[in-house]
């Protein structure tokens, strides 16, 4: 897409328009400059997107776009359809109309097995009269498929697969995918009128973060990646849509109309011929073979790395790579004789519903949990499975001693996809939820507009357990070695009644516990004495209020000097708060103006725990490391791993997982490794030591 000088002079002109962003004057050639700041933004696009490789922070791109978007405001009559700020900001969608696809899509025969596999290329090879054939293999993506059609170098619709002929037109939400460009040039190849399939998804990470953000919601998640790009395709709100940070892989040219005859010749020269107009088309993905043997090789191959990519395939896709040969080999009328899917193991399997248990949780929230079967689903035993609230068990149609299909893909918590209601017998009972609280036997409540019933006495056994296992856990106060086995043992003895008493405990008493060695209390008594320091957003995170999770938790830590400003706060000033919306600003309202809530923070400052915020950070961008990421790697000799990155977000960094070109600093350790060998070969990485590292910290 770009060649090197290309890039070269990209980076320069990068560099150009980042100097001036606060002296911008370009109202002489006003037009020129807005094209050539699209220019720069498409190419940083495409490097993030496409090449997920960006040569600029996110903070610079941010600075760039908001550039773009002033220059357009002031200059509305020079805003193009193509422009990278016209992505979003349609508004609401009223309906997706209906669209026939140029060619219908057909799906794919499939096969389970080598032998399966070796028959397919038997018939293949009957049919054309080869003793070889040639091979383009790449992933099957599992996501949602979608059509592209580009006339005249412009993205002009795009549909859903619908019944493979008629689709829903979601062209404005196709817009909101960073990697499908909005304009390439396909008349470079002669062509002017081009239709593309592939595939939406959401990443894993991406897709686990939306999780969580339904869960602490009290909003069921979805079960798995393609059930929620498949969804987020159908939202009639684009900047909704745009949220969701949907990707799409490009893997199939199905109609071009053209006047030469300059395309190329291949598949694989097609995926290389999107990738270079700017497509996230599976180029590096894929692989070209002669013969059926290396391609069983390389799917059995592939199938062992499928946990480790950041998005989620179900399967291989074979295809024949000669465009002349596929076309002699037509299809069917379901499917292509020239392409097979290689599914991979199931992540899916059938159970039964056996029964439902009811647990409460730390917000009393009363989570019916069904005990299945015990099924093997995706390398793991399953045996129960939350089933989130009552709408949930309606919307399911779930009735106990029902055939239940469930799903468990990577490292998402398993969930129930459908019941086969055909299956059922008539000994089939519905579920019955209580009344009381299955723990305290205290009433159950539901508030207006809920779907979750909550028992509504917050001394109920249960709450205050799961309400110090909350506390003490890893991503809150991190207490090492007082783990939820622990907190239920010390609880059922009496030896702890609410959170502070964390903080006053009798070690002499634990010390009489079976299993309790001089070892383990002095272990526990350290950590216990080191939380009492623990940075204020951890203390945030874990008094478990409502909605507020991780992040919130460290916007709120940035706003006052110490935790109880916040009981001057109203629910208007906490709006003021990054990310902090009505429903979650009452949450936090309703937390700081309960006496019983205050009196517990005052026991815990009582106790030595700090209710100070140590490093207070005005603006995130005026933070020492604002817009600079950090990787550390090897042994840290003064810093807990843990703490430097703890500092790092502190002040206004990120943490990154890998080494890339998104990276700024590597720390380095003792014996580091391979990522220090990669860093190396990238000259804008800066290698520092872990004294280096102490020295950029503010004093
Ligand atoms: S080729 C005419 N390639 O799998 C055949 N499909 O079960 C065009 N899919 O409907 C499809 N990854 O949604 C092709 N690399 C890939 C794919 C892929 C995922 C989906 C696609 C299709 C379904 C068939």
């Amino acid at each position: 897409m770009y060649d090197k000088e290309q890039t070269k002079s990209l980076q320069q002109k990068t560099k150009e328009w980042l100097l001036s962003i606060n002296s911008i004057n370009i109202k002489e050639n006003v037009a020129d400059g807005i094209e050539d700041l699209r220019y720069v933004l498409r190419f940083h696009e495409y490097r993030y997107y496409v090449q997920t490789n960006p040569l600029i922070s996110d903070f610079e791109y941010d600075s760039l776009y908001k550039l773009l978007e002033k220059l357009e405001t002031e200059n509305p009559a020079l805003i193009t359809e193509d422009s990278p700020t016209q992505r979003v900001g349609k508004g609401l969608i009223n309906s997706f109309p209906k669209v026939q696809h140029l060619v219908p899509m057909l799906s794919l025969e499939n096969s389970y097995n080598a032998a399966d596999l070796l028959d397919w290329d038997r018939k293949a090879r009957q049919l054309s009269d080869l003793p070889e054939i040639e091979y383009c293999v790449e992933p099957k993506f599992d996501g949602a498929s979608i059509s592209l059609i580009y006339d005249n170098d412009q993205l002009n619709r795009s549909a859903t697969r619908g019944d493979g002929v008629v689709g829903d037109e979601i062209t404005l939400n196709t817009r909101q995918i960073k990697s499908v460009p909005l304009t390439a040039k396909f008349s470079s190849y002669g062509i002017d009128q081009i239709e593309i399939r592939g595939e939406v998804l959401i990443n894993k990470n991406n897709f686990k973060k939306y999780n969580d953000k339904l869960i602490e919601e009290g909003i069921p998640p979805f079960a798995n990646p393609r059930n929620s790009a498949a969804g987020s395709l159908r939202i009639k709100d684009t900047v909704e849509v745009s949220r969701r940070n949907l990707e799409a892989f490009l893997y199939h040219v199905s109609y071009i109309s053209t006047t030469n005859n300059r395309q190329p010749p291949t598949h694989s020269g097609m995926l290389d011929m999107l990738w270079n107009l700017g497509f996230r088309s599976p180029k590096k993905e894929m692989i070209v073979v002669k013969g059926i043997d290396k391609v069983i090789h390389h799917v059995e191959e592939f199938e062992n790395k499928r946990d480790t990519l950041p998005y989620e395939i179900d399967g291989m896709v074979v295809k024949v790579n000669d465009l002349h040969l596929q076309e002699r080999l037509g299809m069917t009328s379901h499917h292509p004789r020239w392409a097979i899917a290689f599914k991979f193991k199931a992540r899916q399997a059938t159970s039964k519903l056996l029964n439902v248990g009811f647990q409460v949780g730390r917000t009393g929230a009363v989570t019916p949990v069904a005990k299945i079967a015990a099924v093997l689903v995706g390398g793991v035993t399953v045996t129960s499975i939350s089933i989130h609230n009552e709408e949930y068990i309606k919307e399911k149609n779930l009735m106990l001693g029902d055939t239940i299909l469930i799903e468990r893909s990577g490292d998402v918590i398993p969930q129930i996809v459908k019941s086969f209601v055909e299956l059922r017998n008539g000994g089939e009972t519905a579920i019955q939820f209580p009344t009381h609280c299955p723990v305290c036997n205290d009433n159950l409540f539901k508030p207006e507009g809920e779907a979750v019933w909550r028992c509504i006495n917050i001394n109920c056994a249960a709450q205050v357990v799961e309400r110090v296992i909350h506390f003490v856990s890893k991503d809150a106060m991190d207490i090492k070695s007082f783990g939820e086995a622990n907190v239920r043992k010390f609880y059922d003895l009496g030896f702890l009644k609410d959170v502070p008493g964390i903080y006053e405990l009798n070690f002499e008493a634990v010390g009489q516990i079976d299993g309790f060695g001089k070892k383990s209390l002095e272990n526990l008594q350290a950590a216990i004495g080191s939380s009492k320091t623990q940075p204020l957003h951890r203390l945030i995170y874990g008094l478990g209020i409502r909605y507020v999770g991780e992040t919130t938790a460290k916007i709120l830590a940035n706003v006052v000097d110490h935790l109880l400003e916040f009981t001057n706060f109203s629910e208007e000033q906490l709006q003021q708060a990054e990310d902090v919306g009505i429903k979650v600003a009452g949450s936090i309202y309703r937390f700081f103006h309960d006496e019983k809530n205050l009196q517990m923070l005052q026991k815990l400052e009582q106790l030595g725990i700090s209710l100070k915020n140590q490093k207070k950070q005005s603006n995130v961008n005026d933070t020492p490391f604002a817009g600079q990421t950090f990787l550390f790697t090897g042994t840290l000799s003064q810093l807990k791993r843990s703490s430097a990155e703890e500092k790092v977000e502190e002040n206004g960094g990120k943490i990154v997982s890998g080494v890339s070109s998104k990276l700024n600093y590597l720390v380095v350790g003792d014996d580091a490794g391979s990522k220090l060998e990669k860093a190396k070969k990238i000259q804008t990485i800066k290698i520092i030591s872990e004294e280096d590292f102490i020295k950029m910290l503010p004093t």
